[in-house]
């Protein structure tokens, strides 16, 4: 599993610094964090923000932030593949995960316009548990596989 990540990993890279006409790339160099980690970062600040905004009965915030976690940015395509690859026959859980989430992001939005904070607070706790889910099942693997750690 490894090797064929490393495989698409060269190949990309090498397809990459050759349409760039860049040399080669030392082998040993350390993986760099993918851009999903820093998308992750944000969406936790994010769910920081909520529960702020909550707390204060600031549904004007809560609204706010709510489609940031709903229509979060992509990773590069390059990387999206490589995800896409690693995920593989698992995708419709990963999938579903991703698409529970963002549906209750949709539900916190519309529950915080509507200055509902018990929906509000359902809908948050439904967010979690997309996020959780997803953690739960995929993270450890998908650091395992992308970082060889932990
Ligand atoms: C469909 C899967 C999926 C969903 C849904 C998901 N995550 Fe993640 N999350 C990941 C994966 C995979 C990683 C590991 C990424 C890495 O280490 O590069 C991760 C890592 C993280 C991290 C740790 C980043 C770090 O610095 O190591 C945070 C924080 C995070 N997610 C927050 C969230 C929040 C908040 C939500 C919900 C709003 C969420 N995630 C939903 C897959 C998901």
């Amino acid at each position: 599993m490894k090797r064929s990540l490393f495989t698409a990993f060269a190949l990309s890279m090498g397809l990459t610094l050759l349409a760039a006409g860049a040399p080669a790339l030392a082998e040993a160099e350390p993986v760099p964090p993918l851009a999903l980690r820093g998308i992750m970062q944000d969406l936790g600040r994010h769910m920081q923000t909520v529960t702020l905004g909550i707390s204060r009965e600031d549904w004007t915030l809560v609204e706010k932030t709510a489609p940031l976690i709903a229509q979060h940015p992509q990773p590069p395509l390059m990387e999206k593949t490589l995800i896409l690859a690693f995920v593989g026959t698992d995708m419709g859980k990963y999938k579903s995960h991703d698409h529970k989430t963002h549906a209750a992001a949709h539900a916190l939005a519309q529950a915080a316009k509507n200055k509902d904070g018990v929906a509000a607070i359902a809908a948050f706790q439904s967010v979690q548990t997309g996020c959780y889910g997803c953690h739960q099942e995929f993270r450890k693997p998908f650091v395992e596989h992308f970082y060889g750690t932990r």
